[in-house]
């Protein structure tokens, strides 16, 4: 039993996708948010970069007494898990993992697609887990790096933003795939359109709500759960003064958020 919070962070704010599924499964736990709002987005940097931010970022985490840490960002889980786990001293948990086992579950042909920002599909992170449970299995991939702004500008149920995710996922669908792994955490916001996009076809991964059940998984493993009883609660902190898309994603996700603090980068306390 331990009371200590679950320490989870993003480039920004979509990896409260993640905290809605863990405040869902894990009522009992408290949660400690951090997001990198002062240097999102992560997925059109390089692997360096984004692994230098995320031992920042998760340093942080630890300085607030987390229990464990949950990388609620793909492109971070892509490029930054090997390094967070070699330096950390608490377990982390990444998206990857969680979401390429739920894909190769769902997938009837074998045959999965992946999105995600350029950073994730670049790194090929989905391909290695994907094969390592399956190494029969086919994948297409495809970067959508359009899908990021348009979330963010709250476009999710659009025209314009059906238009890009139907060019982004045409080619997908045309090569037979019958699962769809969402790549990023921000795309859990736009379910309804991929699903009115691909309507019964494909099935649709969400990596938030497989991160969820995997750190429960690794909570009993470590017998790290809050103790019965105690009550669960959500505290957000950001590196930049939050901006309108946490109101989009509060709303979307209908999760209750209270005063968001703001936390200065710890610069340079992570060695590569
Ligand atoms: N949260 C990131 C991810 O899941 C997307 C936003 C970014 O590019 O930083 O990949």
């Amino acid at each position: 039993m331990d009371e200590r919070p679950i320490g989870v962070f993003d480039s920004g704010i979509g990896g409260l996708t993640v905290v809605k599924a863990l405040r869902d499964l894990l009522p009992d736990e408290k949660i400690f948010y951090l997001g990198d709002t002062a240097r999102v987005p992560y997925g059109g940097k390089s692997a360096i970069t984004v692994e230098r931010y995320s031992l920042e970022i998760a340093d942080m985490l630890i300085e607030e007494n987390a229990k464990i840490v949950v990388v609620a960002c793909n492109t971070a889980s892509s490029l930054a898990l090997p390094k967070l786990e070699k330096h950390l001293p608490v377990a982390v948990t990444g998206v990857i993992r969680p979401g390429a086992r739920a894909a190769v579950a769902a997938t009837r042909n074998d045959h999965i697609g992946v999105i995600g920002t350029r950073a994730t599909i670049k790194s090929g992170a989905y391909e290695r887990e994907l094969r390592a449970l399956n190494p029969d299995i086919r994948i297409s991939v495809r970067a959508c790096p359009l899908l990021v702004p348009l979330i963010e500008e709250a476009w999710l149920d659009d025209e314009l933003t059906d238009r890009v995710i139907v060019r982004y996922l045409e080619p997908l669908v045309r090569e037979g795939i019958d699962t769809l792994v969402l790549g990023c955490t921000h795309y859990p916001l736009l379910i309804d359109a991929l699903s009115r996009a691909l309507g019964e076809r494909v099935k649709l991964v969400d990596s938030a709500r497989n991160c969820a059940t995997a750190v429960q998984e690794l909570l009993d493993r470590q017998q790290l759960r809050a103790p019965l009883g105690t009550s669960g609660g959500l505290e957000i902190a950001l590196t930049d003064a939050p901006d309108n898309f946490l109101r989009v994603a509060r709303e979307a996700l209908q999760l209750e958020i209270g005063e968001v603090q703001l936390r200065e980068v710890l610069h340079g306390a992570a060695k590569l």
